[in-house]
C-alpha cells in the first residue's frame, strides 16, 4: 500500500509520514433486500443501537461535509484533494444509509422524531463559529473511525447478519478510515497560527461535550426504538448499557483510542490501521472470519422480558 508525507500543514512533525490513500468505492446496498425488524442477529438491543446510529448519519454527515469544505479554497492542494475525496466518500455514506434507514422504516420503525432531533443538534452545531463546527467534526470523525476499526477488526460483530446490512457497515467503515484524518489534517490547516496549547484546549473541550452529547443521544434514541419494539423499562437500560460497556463493549473497546485524542501530539494516523483497509480490499475481511484472537461474540439473540 502506498504511503504519502503530507506537506503544508501546520506541525508537520506531528502528522505521521503514513496513511491510507482514499478511494472512493461508489456502492449500493440492500435495495432489494427484506425488511429485517432485529436485523442484527435478531437482538433488538443491538440492533437499536446500530438503526440508532444509522439514523443520525445521513444529517450528520452532510455536517461533516460542510465543516471541512468551509475551509477547501483555503486549504494546500494535496489537502484540497483530500477533502474533495472526503466529501464523495461521506455523500456515498449518506446515500447509503438513507437506503437503510428506509430498511428500517419499512421493517415499522418510525424514525420521524429522531430525524428531527439530529436535525434540531446539527442546526445548533451550525450555530457555533466555523472553527467550531470543524471542532465538532473532527471529534465525531475520531468516534466513528474508533467504532469503524472496531467493526473491521472483528468481523465476527456482523456475524450472521444478512450479507447485504453487514456490507454496508463494512464498507462505510473501511472508508472512514481511509478518510478519518482528512478533517483533522484540515482543523491543523485552519489552526495553523494557534498556539498548540489554544488547539488542544478547544479540541479537548469539544471532545468531552461531544461525548456526552453522543452517548447520552444515541442511548435515548435505541432506547426509543426499543420503546417501538414495546421493550422498556430498568432492565432494558440496564442491557443497553451492558451491550456498550460489558459485551460486546463497542464503548469499553474504544477507550483507550478515546484517550489517545487528548494526547497533545494526537494525530489519527498515528494508529497506523492501513491493514484493515487492504484486507478489506483483497477480500480478506468476511463475516464470521475472526481476523484477531482478542475478538468477542456476536450479541446473543434474545428478547429481554420487560
Ligand atoms: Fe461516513
Ligand atoms: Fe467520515
Amino acid at each position: 500500500m502506498r504511503t504519502r508525507v503530507r506537506h503544508g500543514t501546520a506541525d508537520a512533525g506531528m502528522v505521521p509520514a503514513v496513511r491510507s490513500p482514499i478511494t472512493v468505492r461508489d456502492a449500493r446496498f440492500g435495495r432489494e433486500a427484506r425488511p429485517l425488524r432485529w436485523w442484527v442477529n435478531g437482538d433488538p438491543i443491538a440492533t437499536a443501537w446500530h438503526n440508532s446510529l444509522s439514523a443520525s448519519f445521513p444529517r450528520g454527515e452532510a455536517m461533516f461535509i460542510e465543516a471541512v469544505k468551509a475551509y477547501r479554497e483555503d486549504a494546500p492542494p494535496d489537502l484540497a484533494g483530500e477533502i474533495r475525496a472526503f466529501v464523495r466518500q461521506e455523500v456515498n455514506h449518506s446515500r447509503e444509509h438513507l437506503a437503510f434507514n428506509r430498511m428500517a422504516e419499512a421493517a415499522a420503525y418510525d424514525l420521524t422524531a429522531i430525524d428531527k432531533r439530529v436535525a434540531g443538534l446539527v442546526a445548533e452545531t451550525f450555530e457555533l463559529p466555523r472553527i467550531g463546527v470543524l471542532g465538532v467534526t473532527i471529534a465525531l470523525e475520531h468516534f466513528t473511525a474508533m467504532f469503524a476499526h472496531e467493526f473491521l477488526a472483528h468481523p465476527r460483530h456482523f456475524a450472521g447478519v444478512a450479507e447485504e446490512h453487514a456490507a454496508l457497515w463494512r464498507w462505510h467503515a473501511v472508508e472512514e478510515i481511509e478518510h478519518k484524518a482528512v478533517a483533522y489534517d484540515t482543523w491543523l490547516h485552519a489552526t495553523r497560527s494557534w498556539r498548540r496549547t489554544k488547539r488542544w484546549r478547544l479540541r479537548s473541550l469539544l471532545m468531552l461535550i461531544v461525548t456526552a452529547r453522543f452517548i447520552r443521544n444515541r442511548s435515548r434514541d435505541a432506547l426509543e426504538l426499543l420503546a417501538q419494539d414495546g421493550i422498556g423499562g430498568i432492565r432494558v437500560r440496564a442491557r443497553l448499557a451492558w451491550y456498550l460497556l460489558g459485551k460486546p463493549g463497542i464503548l469499553r473497546r474504544i477507550l483507550p483510542q478515546w484517550c489517545a485524542y487528548f494526547r497533545p501530539g494526537f494525530h489519527p494516523w498515528k494508529r497506523d490501521n492501513r491493514e484493515l483497509v487492504e484486507a478489506f480490499d483483497t477480500g480478506a475481511i468476511l463475516p464470521g472470519a475472526e481476523r484477531s484472537g482478542r475478538g468477542f461474540a456476536p450479541a446473543e439473540a434474545s428478547l429481554p422480558s420487560s
